[in-house]
């Protein structure tokens, strides 16, 4: 999670100089991610920039429309290291001897960087062969040619005094306290879980640098594998995203297989003549052996690569110092891909959905119920998914099953990976709103309450079918969690999860309903008030301090129990149990 330390400062829109042929992403209504921030930015935004939109407006474009727009935006821009007093004016006019640029925006990450779309392919092309391999004193450089730039002064620019200035649009999550006083003057836990939403979502600037990136990797497989494509998956992708999460992505070399199946002509049938291994898990290892090896001789900026290459799914992890990501690069991930376009779905149909996953996942993570070391704690991927399940279960539901879905797929959904069945509708307009109006804090309160008392020794998680007679699904093993993988339904997300951690999650997510429940005697703005609703959630201390108070509740009313009993006034035991 190595995003901190990039800022944006500034974005122009352009395309001044002509119309562009290609379609101005401003007109987008929902992007993969970024969109109510982006949304609530739309005022301060000169005429003409990126536009994102609301996330309560129903797509109009599906996941792939969107992968594969935004691929083709990556494709005509470059990433630029700027001496850092840079006069934007003239860079852009340089820039534009190689045709009209679309848009740009800088930030900071160990320098500063200039992301440039151009209208056209061409100019990148014509941008490169004008760019030089530089030339280093007594070391030796590899000519590697790449869409990373570096732009060297020729000679001192103008003063910068008579520059205009870039403004700094710092892109970083807030810090703690920031978030801390944004939720403790939002009016409502409501609110609060708006607020957490847009602070944290990754911005349209964020997502399009995500592209960038793996536009760029894909130029280096591409050398080894031409036709294959670099796609970025999870949370990315699926709108679910925080700013500094990782970059996963995966190389798809699908499309190099179909033409391979499909260059049949006449009688005949032309193949490539191929190196064979024993299986599919080796081919993989090698490629990704081979795409580390590159990434760490010639990838501009990929540091520290470790080739995990003996993990279920074998991986490239590496940082990427330009943009800051974290990266795990795999192959033929295609079922992953299939997880994040349902994510996507699930979370562009009801407003509520990203709201309530977002403050779960951060309540996790400030309870280190979730880290970024590999171990026996929950996933953000498998909290999502217990989101989803428990939003299905609302009456009436909020959220469809995925069987649902399946059922309301037509010939053109139908879709097998790996002998995996991962059909389901992607036609919004099919899937009837929610009747459901619960509010956010409740659904948060009852979202606590439902797990912690959840029946995890016998019952599993599973978003795809309908309870039985409102009976949950049994466990199939033993594993203290069992969230079942949607597509690879005999697999279990969480099987990494042990007793302690699952004990953990229950008794905060207990802890955390009582403290909900307690706060509603509470109003928000009173001044003299400790932190309150999410504010107070996210606080450990908060947490600490009120188990404490819970406890002592708890032995002051037994005590005033036994006392009652002495004296022959019964209290009523139902009232003893309620807490
Ligand atoms: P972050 O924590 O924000 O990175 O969330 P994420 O959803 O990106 O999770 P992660 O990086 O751990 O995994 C990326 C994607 O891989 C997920 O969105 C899932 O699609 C998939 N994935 C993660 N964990 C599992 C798992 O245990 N089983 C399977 N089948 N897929 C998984
Ligand atoms: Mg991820």
């Amino acid at each position: 999670m190595a995003t901190r330390g990039v800022w944006l400062l500034t974005r122009l829109p352009l395309c001044s100089q002509t119309r562009s042929p290609v379609q101005c992403p401003a007109l987008r209504r929902l992007s993969c991610a970024g969109t109510v921030a982006a949304g609530l930015r739309r005022e301060e935004q000169p005429s003409g920039s990126v536009e994102t939109g609301c996330q309560d407006k129903t797509p109009t474009k599906t996941f792939y429309e969107e992968q594969d727009e935004r691929r083709e935006q990556a494709q005509r821009t470059v990433l630029v290291h700027c001496p850092s007093k840079i006069s934007e004016k003239e860079f852009l006019k340089h820039l534009s001897q190689h045709g009209p640029v679309h848009s740009h925006f800088f930030y900071e990450s160990f320098g500063l960087y200039a992301v440039v779309e151009f209208c056209q392919k061409d100019s990148v092309d014509s941008l490169l062969n004008v760019t030089q391999i530089p030339a280093m004193g007594m070391e030796a450089v590899i000519p590697f040619r790449s869409r990373f730039l570096n732009l060297k002064l020729k000679s001192p620019s103008r003063p910068v005094s008579e520059m205009s200035p870039i403004q700094p649009s710092n892109q970083l999550p807030p810090s703690n306290r920031k978030l801390s006083e944004l939720l403790y003057s939002a009016e409502s836990v409501d609110d609060q879980l708006s607020t957490l939403l847009k602070e944290l979502q990754l911005t349209e600037e964020n997502t399009r640098l995500r592209y960038l990136i793996c536009s760029l990797i894909e130029d280096i497989a591409t050398a080894y594998f031409p036709g294959c494509t670099i796609r970025p998956f999870g949370s990315s992708v699926n709108t679910f995203g925080k700013l500094g999460c990782d970059l996963d992505m995966f190389i798809d070399l699908h499309e190099t297989r179909k033409l391979r199946t499909h260059k049949r002509i006449g009688n005949f049938l032309m193949e490539f003549q191929v190196k064979n291994v024993p299986s599919e898990r080796i081919a993989t290892q090698k490629i990704l052996t081979v795409i580390g090896e590159s990434l760490d001789h010639f990838g501009p900026g990929c540091v520290g690569i470790q080739k995990i290459l003996n993990a279920r799914c074998p991986l490239v992890r590496f940082s990427h110092q330009a943009s800051g990501f974290q990266c795990d690069l795999t192959t033929n991930n295609r079922v992953a891909l299939k997880s994040s376009e349902l994510l996507y779905i699930y979370g562009s149909m009801d407003s509520r959905v990203r709201a309530l996953v977002f403050s779960i996942r951060c309540w996790a993570r400030a309870h280190s119920l979730t880290s970024n070391i590999p171990g026996s704690w929950i996933t953000n991927f498998s909290l999502t998914m217990m989101v989803i399940f428990f939003l299905q279960r609302r009456s009436p539901p909020i959220l469809p099953t995925l069987d649902t879905l399946k059922a309301l797929a037509d010939t053109e959904d139908k879709c097998i990976i790996e002998g995996n069945n991962c059909t389901f509708t992607r036609d919004l307009n099919k899937i009837k709103p929610s009747e459901n109006t619960e509010t956010l804090e409740l659904l948060l309160k009852e979202f606590f309450e439902y797990f912690g008392n959840f029946a995890f020794n016998k019952n599993s998680i599973n978003i795809r079918q309908v309870n039985v007679l409102g009976r949950e699904q049994n466990k199939p093993d033993s594993s203290p969690l069992h969230i079942e993988n949607p597509f690879e339904t005999s697999l279990n997300i969480s099987k990494n999860v042990n007793q302690s951690q699952l004990q953990r999650f229950v008794e905060l997510a207990r802890e955390s309903a009582w403290v909900l429940h307690q706060e509603d005697a509470y109003l928000p703005s009173s001044s003299s008030k400790p932190p309150w609703g999410l504010a107070a959630l996210l606080l450990p201390s908060v947490m600490q301090s009120t188990k404490k108070q819970k406890k002592r509740c708890g032995s002051e009313r037994i005590k005033s129990l036994l006392e009652s009993m002495k004296s022959g006034s019964p209290e009523s035991s139902a009232n003893t149990s309620r807490n």
